[in-house]
């Protein structure tokens, strides 16, 4: 069957091919993509997509609840001195953290299992918990080179915001959260409601916890994929619909709109014709100023419907979790969506709670997903990029 071309179909041209980059400005030598329309003449209509979806992909938390050792895994001694020797060694390269590839951070023994995970990543369950690596004896320099090192393993790393952090830091800076057409929730106490973030897969590295809350649930999407099917089609068909306009918060480049007209669940062009969905309410939400202005449609009834439904189906099969000092949480943002409660921290001097974020891509060639949207091939296909802006890698929130 032909795909269905939307209205205001518009196809980016293939000159918009990411063109060779200077190293002066990426040392590694790969642009961060950023974020953009889909190819609309590829999205799919209600009627292509499947009545229920099966393999490892769906899964449920009764499977996991109690049992934590199909999720977890502690580093070894061995490997924790691997990574340790890797870590040193590129310190003494000098070579600067955005810099940092498979090829001069080696780990010749974890890196058979950093690829079957790649595997689970991609096209399994899509997440693990790592636990032990020891962020307190390291520091936080040297943890965050070992922790950025493990994940060239896992994906290109790609810019998170439109400073270009390529190390994320997941910290209260004070911003106010009712401000959500400016803000980013990572970077406050406030609670954040099932999502996927703008990359292939998120890791979170804990560094401190908070006094109170920050804990984190997970969903298979896929199994919320099959609730709604079953019990709520007209939802599942609202979310298909490229009727949903995501904020970019302003961080856009020169000569781009301020929003994204898409779909949230969209499904992979060829390949294995799986389901993908990309959502966060707080960027569909945050869209009154344009709304009122008249430039945008409001969320229609059925869209405010569709999301109260699509996070109260993520409640009911979420599986928590609670992440501990050492502790990192690798997900796959195709088929996992994440959320988080609302938390207090330690008062002063204590640290605030503390997480290192990765952003990694995952490209067509290497195994991922086969996307709607013209740089699915890129190595750093996704995240937020504006401009020219170079990658860094501060090793605090700033
Ligand atoms: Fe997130």
């Amino acid at each position: 069957m032909a795909p269905v071309v939307y209205e205001g179909a518009a196809v980016v041209p293939a000159h918009q091919l990411v063109k060779p980059v200077s190293r002066d400005i990426f040392p590694d030598g790969l642009k961060t993509t950023g974020q953009h329309p889909p190819l609309y003449d590829q999205l799919k209509p209600f009627s292509e997509f499947p009545q229920e979806i099966t393999g490892p992909t769906v899964w449920k938390a009764e499977e996991y609840k109690n049992n934590p050792e199909k999720w977890t895994h502690r580093l070894t001694d061995d490997e924790v001195a691997e990574l340790s020797d890797a870590a040193d060694a590129f310190l003494a390269g000098q070579i600067p953290l955005t810099g940092i590839s498979k090829g001069n951070f080696p780990l010749p023994k974890l890196s058979a299992f950093l690829a079957e995970l790649y595997k689970d990543l991609v096209d399994g369950k899509g997440f693990i918990l790592f636990k032990g690596f020891p962020v307190k004896e390291w520091g936080n320099h040297k943890s965050a080179v070992a922790y950025m090192g493990l994940g060239t393993y896992l994906g290109y790393f790609v810019s998170q915001n439109s400073r270009g952090h390529v190390l994320g830091h997941v910290k209260d800076l004070g911003e106010d959260a009712a401000q959500i057409d400016k803000v980013r929730i990572y970077r406050t106490n406030a609670r954040q409601y099932f999502h996927a973030d703008d990359c292939d897969i998120v890791g979170l590295l804990c560094i401190a916890k908070a006094l109170d809350g920050g804990e984190s649930d997970i969903v298979s999407s896929h199994s919320v994929y099959n609730a709604l099917a079953k019990e709520r089609p007209d939802v599942l068909e609202t979310l298909i619909q490229p009727i949903w306009y995501f904020d970019r918060k302003g961080e856009t480049s020169v000569g781009e709109e301020e929003y994204i007209k898409t779909s949230v669940i969209y499904l992979e062009n060829g390949g294995k014709g799986r389901v993908y969905t990309k959502w966060d309410p707080y960027y569909v939400r945050s869209l009154t100023r344009f709304s009122d202005a008249g430039i945008i449609p409001p969320l229609s009834a059925a869209q405010t419907e569709a999301l109260e439904v699509l996070e109260a189906t993520c409640n009911r099969l979420a599986l928590h979790m609670v992440l501990d000092i050492g502790d990192i949480q690798f997900l796959s943002n195709s088929q996992v969506l994440h959320a988080r409660t609302a938390y207090t921290d330690y008062p002063p001097p204590a640290p605030r709670r503390h997480l290192m974020r990765l952003w990694l891509a995952t490209p067509e060639h290497e195994g991922g997903w086969k996307l709607p949207f013209w740089d699915s091939d890129e190595k750093k296909r996704g995240g937020i990029q504006v401009n020219d802006t170079p990658p860094v890698a501060p090793l605090d929130g700033e």
